[in-house]
């Protein structure tokens, strides 16, 4: 769906809808990709290891936060969330299978993930830990910018946002 730019491997993705019958594939999906984060920052206590089933198999049903997943076969390898509140797209849980990570599907996944966002956002907010360098980059080559920091543990969380960029319209 996705070719994004300036990147040396540009992948396409077509990202899937998941349903409660992923859950369990989710919750063990996101684990083992923030298990780096966690070592990262110390900290084995963040949201997307310690999230119980249930509350995946909840946020699977939210019709206000649309779970998106790649797979590679029947295997789910990538997801992200982005739950719409107001004008906001709240992106969150952005995740690549270990085995996965730096091939280009992070950022095509977070960018089809903005397009498949519905005409009232405007604007696309999220956050990661301040010694997320990997992600950071990513999120400032895809037009993310610092808004603020909030103290979580003994390091910072850092906020981020985007406009929306809006395809062109079509020239005559
Ligand atoms: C962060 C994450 C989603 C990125 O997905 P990815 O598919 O590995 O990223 P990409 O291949 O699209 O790479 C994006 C850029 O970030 C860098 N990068 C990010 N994570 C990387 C990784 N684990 N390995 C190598 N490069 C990585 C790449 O250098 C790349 O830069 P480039 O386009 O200039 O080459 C993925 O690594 C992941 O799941 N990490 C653990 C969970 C996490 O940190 N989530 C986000 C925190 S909020």
């Amino acid at each position: 769906m996705v070719g994004q730019l300036g990147h040396p491997r540009p992948v396409s993705v077509r990202p899937e809808l998941l349903t409660e019958a992923d859950a369990g594939e989710l919750l063990t999906l996101q684990r083992a990709a923030y298990l780096s984060e966690a070592r990262a920052h110390d900290n084995f206590e963040l949201p997307p290891l310690v999230e119980p089933l249930e509350s995946v198999r909840a946020a699977l049903t939210d019709p206000v936060l649309p779970v998106w997943g790649i797979r590679a076969g029947s295997r789910l390898i990538a997801t992200v969330r982005v739950r719409v509140n107001g004008d906001v797209g709240e992106i969150g849980r952005l995740a690549v299978a270990p085995d996965r990570q730096g091939a280009g599907l992070g950022t095509a996944l977070l960018l089809a993930a903005e397009e498949l966002a519905p005409p009232v956002v405007t604007r696309f907010r999220l956050f990661t830990g301040e010694r997320s360098a990997e992600p950071l980059r990513l999120y400032a080559k895809l037009g993310y910018r610092e808004t603020h920091r909030s103290p979580e543990a003994d390091y910072e969380l850092i906020h981020l946002e985007k406009p929306r960029e809006r395809a062109p319209a079509a020239i005559r």
